[in-house]
């Protein structure tokens, strides 16, 4: 992997930044935890804030020349941890005032065509975005038809998985799949042409594999629930989403585990109906980029945040959130 990565390579646009700081409110100081640091230009904001302390975390080593110009220019305010925040009470176990966790890809991954992430690579499958215990080149060659079908059908919402799985198994058997364009070239062959969609033939496979490859959906589950271990009382979860599974299992961690929740007694253990709310207030209403943002920042328009406020209540484990999206986290389970 390339690690030599130039400040011009960082010039990830954050999304929705000035309703980060909003919410965080940074000008009255505390302790933040940006988990997801990428080009760091939240950490950055908030360091702009003389009463803040930051904590920043990412899994991909090519963000930690960026960290340490930050650790050097705020040596008392700022620490980076590379390390996946699925690992967050590892670093902390209380205290936090905002935890912020900005979900997916940076614009800096996405670009680097020799990490195998964008359709326009013809470089190596990799999709890791680090720390990671395999490749989509690993993925693809070595797990069976049903499972590759299932991770593009469920993890990619993709209703032609079962052609692509076939053809998958297909091409492997006549030569081994190391490159995007191979993969690409597959997915292509595989679809129904749809003269009328917008979206490129491979954005869902593509979803899928980076969402298994990197073990979103465990990260993403596990990750929120260590934050809402983590917050103070009045602490912030602030998280954004870019597609439909994430954007589902925040939703309903969030409406499930607040005091305002809508139906209690149909989601939370019955003997504890009001002692373990995780959250104070949820305003359900979804933050989403302005028309201006999206303009400038065309990514971004998928974008929606959530957030909430950490009750006093003490920390309970959300065994429903588990068990409630099992079935992802079951197929995530699948060894290649
Ligand atoms: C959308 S980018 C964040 C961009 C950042 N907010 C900014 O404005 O520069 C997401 C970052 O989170 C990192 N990431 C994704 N999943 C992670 C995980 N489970 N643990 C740690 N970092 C993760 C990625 O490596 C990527 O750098």
């Amino acid at each position: 992997m390339n690690t030599l990565t130039s400040s011009l390579e960082f010039s990830h646009f954050p999304v929705m930044l000035s309703e980060i700081i909003q919410i965080a409110s940074p000008e009255k100081g505390g302790l933040f935890i940006d988990c997801t640091f990428g080009g760091g230009s939240y950490s950055n904001a908030l360091l702009k804030f003389p009463k803040t302390k930051v904590i920043g975390i990412d899994r991909d080593e090519a963000v930690i020349s960026r960290a340490n110009e930050l650790e050097k220019k705020y040596q008392k305010r700022f620490k980076f941890y590379q390390i996946k925040f699925s690992e967050l009470d590892k670093i902390l176990n209380k205290n936090a005032d905002t935890i912020i966790f900005d979900l997916g890809l940076s614009s800096i991954q996405l670009k680097n065509l020799n990490r195998g992430f964008s359709f326009k690579s013809k470089n190596k499958l990799d999709m890791a975005m680090g720390l990671n215990n395999i490749s989509a080149q690993e993925a693809i060659n070595n797990l069976s038809e049903k499972h590759l079908k299932l991770i593009i059908k469920i993890l990619g919402e993709e209703t032609e998985a079962s052609n692509i799985a076939k053809n998958i198994i297909k091409a492997r058997s006549e030569k081994k799949i190391t490159k995007v364009n191979e993969l690409v070239k597959i997915i292509e062959k595989s679809k129904k042409k749809n003269f009328s969609s917008k979206i490129n033939p491979s954005t869902k496979t593509f979803q899928a594999l980076r969402i298994y490859v990197n073990k979103e959906i465990s990260e993403l589950i596990n990750g929120i629930t260590k934050a809402a271990k983590i917050l103070k009382p009045g602490g912030k979860l602030v998280i954004i989403s870019f597609h439909s599974i994430e954007d589902k299992i925040v939703k309903y961690f969030f409406s499930n585990f607040s005091k305002n929740r809508s139906n209690p007694s149909r989601y939370l253990p019955e003997d504890n109906n009001t002692a373990c709310f995780l959250f104070e207030k949820y305003n359900k209403k979804v933050i989403k980029p302005t028309s201006h943002e999206i303009k400038i920042n065309n990514p971004s328009r998928s974008a929606k945040m959530r957030f909430a406020i950490r009750s006093k209540n003490r920390f309970l484990f959300p065994q429903n959130l588990f068990k409630k999206f099992g079935n992802y986290l079951d197929i995530e389970g699948v060894d290649a």
